[in-house]
């Protein structure tokens, strides 16, 4: 068995995206063929004590002590940090030690193994309580959410599982914009997927962003990037990091609570702008919208393009990043996040069809598909005014 879990990492490490993603899709697919039927079902019905074990872990702030640890630390140590009894915290941590998370190192010592040192990142706890604080009562609702509406599609954001959870009218985003902690760890989420991926290999920003340096024009004045429901403004920082001479020619926009207390970034103008609303920048070369559109059920998504695309001039490009999803084989992630936002949002993940008739009709069409994570159909797709 060891040399053939030697086998599998060294694997691993020396393939790309595409064939870690074999691996990893193969190892599932033994994993579920040896078990036995009640590994099987003891791990479904117990599948919501993940997700709360994780919101506990990090409230506990085990994973942070054990990962900050260069040692491993007692039960005793562990409950002093966290003010948790010895009983309480002997059992919880003897659970985390045999779903992996934590290794146990002997009768009631345990230290941080590769998956602790990932939960005890400060982006875990936006995840934790996202997760469980608002996506465990909207997936708790469900079912029975879709009995009662005969398995119908959710048509509108503001009647799916999220209103029944929360016993509310409002949308899942007017909603979260009045509550401040629950917004917080929502961009605090965002923020953590920050990346500047997109840009590898994608010839048109590269050249657009290199024609920009060269040139002393006062053109050149022209805002080069709008992020669009940019969040807290990490792509704009992002961008700026790769091509720092576009600073001072990036603008992000987004609510004015996601806005109005965000500390000053270098270069960037940020303002608060509701995308419901006609663009207000009509100079800019690229709309950037990363992650939005699968928010919204299509009504709304063409109102956002078309709000852009009604005043951009005729060379500026709107450029989204987001799945397309293939037609067959999809990740379990895309899969996962497109019932997500149907849940919450009423929102979806997009096949390429999908997509043709979204823009379409907002008087835009696909100049490009510009695919950059393989695994995922993570894409930039570039529209064009028709
Ligand atoms: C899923 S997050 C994506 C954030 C960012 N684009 C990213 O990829 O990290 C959706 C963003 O849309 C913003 N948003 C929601 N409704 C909006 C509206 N009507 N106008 C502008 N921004 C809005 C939210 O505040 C949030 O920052």
């Amino acid at each position: 068995m060891d040399a053939i879990n030697a086998q599998i990492r060294t694997l691993a490490q020396s393939t790309d995206d595409a064939g870690r993603l074999d691996i990893e899709i193969a190892l599932r697919k033994i994993r579920m063929e040896i078990q036995t039927p009640q590994d099987t079902l003891m791990e479904l019905a117990n599948s919501n004590l993940l997700i709360a074990m994780f919101r506990l872990g990090v409230d506990l702030g085990v994973f942070r002590e054990l990962s900050k640890a260069n040692d491993a630390l007692t039960v005793s140590q562990l409950a002093d940090t966290s003010q948790a009894s010895f009983a309480f915290m002997e059992r919880i941590l003897r659970y985390y030690a045999s779903t992996g998370v934590i290794a146990e190192v002997s009768f009631n010592s345990y230290r941080a193994n590769i998956s602790t040192h990932v939960l005890a990142d400060p982006r875990a706890e936006g995840m934790a309580h996202h997760g469980f604080d608002i996506f465990g009562p909207i997936i708790q609702s469900m079912p029975d959410f879709f009995m009662d509406k005969n398995y119908e599609e959710p048509a509108s954001n503001v009647d799916t599982p999220f209103q029944r959870a929360f016993n509310t009218n409002l949308s899942c985003f007017d909603w979260l914009v009045q509550q401040p902690k629950h917004f917080a760890s929502l961009q605090k989420i965002m923020t953590s997927l920050e990346s500047a991926e997109w840009t590898n290999g994608f010839e048109l920003i590269d050249t657009e962003a290199k024609r920009l340096g060269l040139s002393n024009l006062r053109s050149s004045e022209r805002p080069f990037l709008v992020d669009v429901g940019g969040g807290h403004g990490h792509q704009c920082v992002q961008l700026g990091k790769k091509y720092p001479h576009l600073l001072g020619r990036l603008v992000l926009q987004d609510l004015p609570e996601a806005i109005d207390r965000l500390p000053p970034i270098d270069g960037v103008r940020a303002e608060a702008h509701d995308f419901f609303q006609k663009q207000d920048i009509v100079d800019a070369k690229f709309y950037y919208l990363r992650r939005i559109m699968h928010d919204w059920p299509d009504k709304e998504a063409q109102a956002i393009l078309s709000n852009i695309s009604s005043v951009m001039s005729s060379d500026a490009r709107i450029l989204i990043d987001e799945v397309v999803l293939p037609d067959t084989g999809a990740h379990w992630q895309a899969t996962m996040a497109d019932l997500s936002m149907m849940f919450a949002f009423g929102g979806k993940e997009r096949t390429t069809q999908q997509w043709n008739s979204l823009v379409k009709l907002s008087g835009l069409r696909i100049e490009q598909v510009h695919t950059y994570v393989a695994s995922t159909y993570t894409s930039i797709l570039v529209l064009a005014r028709e």
